[in-house]
């Protein structure tokens, strides 16, 4: 009797795990027709959804795991299109867009795609409190706009051609310059160096030096490695994964807070040298009333986009300069024949006097580079035959564009004097810098640092591969999630032989 009760009640229990089963199969079906086939219909005019198998997380796994090929990947799963696609990333619905009619439309349009939420979850995600995002968004009476637009006009002021960069860039270059006096370099009997050690040397000190004044170096040498150890791992803010899977970003960052808290403690005359850019920007933040941590946490994001991307672009570029003896000693010979002094004239003056070097230096950045742009859709946005919702966000990969064969034939190749042609740096199918609102407004600093670093070196001293036969070229570290230059693969390098000019 209670063998039968028992198989009774286990049988009864197989049919409700049975119907369970079928109910949520049937459940996942109707979800998949719905979403991938029903709803597209409904909604011809939006660009198609790439299908994904698990609701809400979407594509994220494989997202997170390597952007770009996730990007690649569901353009090739819907027939290699350039059309803009829809892609879920966690709960959000992002469209990708690649082809580069849609890139300029995108860029141009400033209506109705908004470049602030993006500014504001970074500051969040950053640290900064609410009242002090409240701030930044207030619209100041003086300036006649919010503090976060304003600090957009003073980065412009301070770092595009003009009379401010005219006065500030001398002191960049002077920073640049001294670690790579033979005293510095070579003083100690040292001739090979880490090429990754001697960019973040000349590029990543100097520049926050420049910005914030010498004292900034002063408040705690190893700041710099705390910058690079965050700037490794901040692509987690980014992608806001969650605390405890971001313990060491965090972690990274907080120390940075105290670092500029305890800069901002320091006596103002200590930061007289600092530029006009931080002293302006620190008068209105205290102005609008934001705190000290706030103010810290501004900083912070200032130094993390200030530094993040020219000594990676440096380390490529002296990289490829170093594996290819006819690149070398095009770019030696043009470095050592120039005047020096043409290093400080017109834009247009460095762009004729090294031609080679500024194309090799824009194919790393179409090369090696993987910007990203993200606009939040306000309002119902036209792209080409497509209308993108609002409440969605765009996403515009830069390195899936820079590999397009309709911009850039043999894309995968790496063609040094692919820009010789300087139209091709101001087509619609190179971004590097971005475009629009958020277009960078280092992108002349960060030019001049690198073509001051290779001419410096080039012109001072013999360089070459420490081991030529056994030196391989360092791998693209292309998993990591990255939104400007990719770094490469942990532990890769390059050691260089210095040696005096002979
Ligand atoms: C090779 C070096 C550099 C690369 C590849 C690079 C790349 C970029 C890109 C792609 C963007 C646009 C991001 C977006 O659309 O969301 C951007 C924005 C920005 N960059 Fe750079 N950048 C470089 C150097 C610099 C330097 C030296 C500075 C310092 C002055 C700087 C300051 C900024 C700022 C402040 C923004 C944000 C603009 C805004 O909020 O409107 N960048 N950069």
């Amino acid at each position: 009797m209670a063998l039968i009760t028992i198989s009774r009640m286990l049988s009864e229990r197989t049919n409700a795990t049975n119907l369970s089963i079928v109910s949520f199969v049937l459940l996942y079906f109707a979800w998949r027709v719905w979403m991938f086939t029903a709803r597209p219909l409904l909604r011809l005019k939006e660009p198609k959804q790439v299908p994904y198998m698990i609701p809400f997380l979407g594509h994220a796994l494989i997202f997170f795991r390597d952007s770009n090929k996730a990007c690649r990947d569901a353009r090739t799963s819907m027939g290699g299109t350039q059309e803009p696609l829809g892609m879920v990333i966690a709960g959000e619905q992002f469209y990708i867009i690649n082809s580069p009619e849609d890139v300029t439309a995108f860029y141009n349009n400033k209506k109705s795609l908004s470049f602030d939420e993006y500014v504001q979850d970074v500051l969040i995600s950053m640290g900064c409190s609410a009242d002090g995002v409240e701030k930044m968004n207030k619209i100041q009476p003086h300036l006649k706009k919010n503090l976060t637009h304003a600090g957009e006009d003073f980065y412009r002021s301070q770092f595009l051609p003009g009379p401010r960069f005219n006065e500030f860039w001398p002191k960049v270059y002077t920073r640049i310059e001294a670690p790579l006096t033979q005293e510095k370099l070579l003083g100690s009997g040292i001739t090979q160096h880490s090429l990754w050690h001697l960019c973040r040397a000349a590029l990543l000190g100097p520049t926050l030096a420049s910005i914030f004044g010498d004292a900034v170096l002063e408040t705690d040498p190893s700041i710099i490695d705390t910058m690079v150890l965050f700037d490794d791992l901040s692509w987690k803010i980014n992608y806001k994964i969650p605390l405890p899977f971001s313990r060491d970003t965090h972690a990274a960052k907080n120390k940075m807070i105290d670092f500029f808290q305890k800069y901002a403690d320091l006596p103002v005359e200590k930061k007289s040298d600092a530029s006009w850019f931080a002293r302006s920007l620190q008068e209105e933040m205290e102005h609008a009333g934001l705190s000290e941590h706030d103010i810290a946490v501004f900083n912070v994001s200032v130094s993390w986009t200030a530094l993040s991307n020219a000594f990676k672009a440096c380390f490529w570029l002296m990289a490829f300069l170093v594996h290819d003896t006819v690149l070398f000693n095009v770019i030696q010979d043009e470095a050592r024949s120039a005047q020096l002094e043409d290093l400080h004239a017109s834009e247009a003056k460095l762009e004729a006097s090294y031609p080679h070097l500024i194309s090799l230096y824009n194919e790393t950045l179409r090369y090696n580079g993987s910007s990203v742009s993200i606009r939040t859709v306000v309002s119902p946005t036209q792209l080409g035959q497509f209308t993108i919702p609002a409440g969605s966000r765009i996403i515009l990969p830069t390195r899936q564009l820079h590999i397009n064969e309709s911009a850039f034939r043999n894309s995968h190749h790496f063609q040094a004097d692919r820009f010789m042609d300087p139209k091709l740096a101001k087509s619609p199918g190179f971004r590097p810098f971005g475009g629009g609102v958020s277009y960078c407004p280092g992108r002349y600093l960060a030019r001049r640092e690198l073509v001051a670093f290779v001419v410096v070196l080039l012109s001072r001293y013999d360089i070459g591969l420490a081991n030529p036969t056994q030196s391989t070229f360092p791998r693209l570290d292309e998993v990591k999630p990255s939104v400007g230059m990719l770094t490469p693969v942990l532990g890769d390098d390059v050691i260089l032989l210095i040696t005096p000019r002979s």
